[in-house]
């Protein structure tokens, strides 16, 4: 696998697009020290301190169609929590539909986007955020956001970190291409954060309200209004 660094770039997802329009292999992986302008979902930014976690972006080209790509998502955010409850032994939890949460905070970040048409997807960039170093945020970030150091007092090592990361991601990552989301769709729900919470539920033109439930076995987000009535959302940002 082909690795690329940079000790700084405006954002490793920039960069990972413009290398998957010229056409470099599925699964080469883009990584920076720091990151002038982190990008987040739903057009925020990232904060991308210098040496204070791990931004990078890699590139699918997947075989599957553009339906799935809800579900890929979802399958990185299974596998990242996973990596890091073996290397860290704490609680990680995914926050629908892929942050990861620690002690009620968000530690990880992940963005998905893509390149294709309906029934094939050209290219695929995840870019994933790990807060590991931080010991202070700034005054906007200090109460949602927190570190792998901060939290567990461990000091993480970045490289085993990525190293532990993709050995689990290309394992599980042959299992999904065979069997979709189906095998880690439990997983997900065991680290679901905020189950049982009432949560508000905002999307471009709508917000609903409820209590989460769970996932399906296809990524949606099963929510119980208060009329008892269930509702499932593909998309939307969840504020409790
Ligand atoms: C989010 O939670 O909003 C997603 C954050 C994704 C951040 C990562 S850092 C590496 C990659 N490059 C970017 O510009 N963004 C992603």
């Amino acid at each position: 696998k082909e690795i690329i660094y940079f000790s700084e770039v405006d954002s490793t997802q920039r960069v990972a697009h413009e290398l998957a329009k010229n056409g470099v292999p599925h699964g080469t992986v883009v990584i920076t020290d720091e990151q002038t302008e982190g990008k987040g979902r739903l057009g925020r930014t990232w904060f991308s301190e210098k040496g204070k976690g791990i931004w990078m972006s890699f590139i699918l080209r997947p075989s599957f169609a553009y339906h799935q790509a809800l579900q890929i998502t979802l399958f990185t955010s299974v596998v990242l929590a996973n990596t890091l409850k073996k290397l860290y032994q704490r609680n990680f939890l995914i926050k629908w539909p892929n942050d990861i949460y620690i002690n009620g905070k968000k530690v990880s970040g992940i963005l998905t986007e893509m390149h294709g048409e309906q029934d094939q997807i050209h290219y695929m960039i995840i870019g994933i955020g790990i807060n590991t170093h931080q010991i202070t945020f700034p005054e906007n970030l200090k109460e949602i956001a927190t570190s792998i150091q901060q939290e567990t007092g461990y000091i993480p090592k970045r490289i085993e970190l990525i190293q532990h990361f993709f050995t689990e991601f290309e394992q599980d990552y042959s299992r999904f291409e065979g069997e979709g989301f189906m095998p880690f769709y439990k997983q997900y729900n065991d680290a679901l954060y905020g189950k049982g919470r009432r949560i508000q539920l905002k999307q471009v033109n709508q917000q609903i309200e409820g209590t989460i439930m769970c996932i399906d076995s296809n990524g949606y987000l099963i929510l119980q209004e208060d009329d008892g009535k269930e509702a499932k959302v593909v998309s939307g940002d969840i504020f409790f």
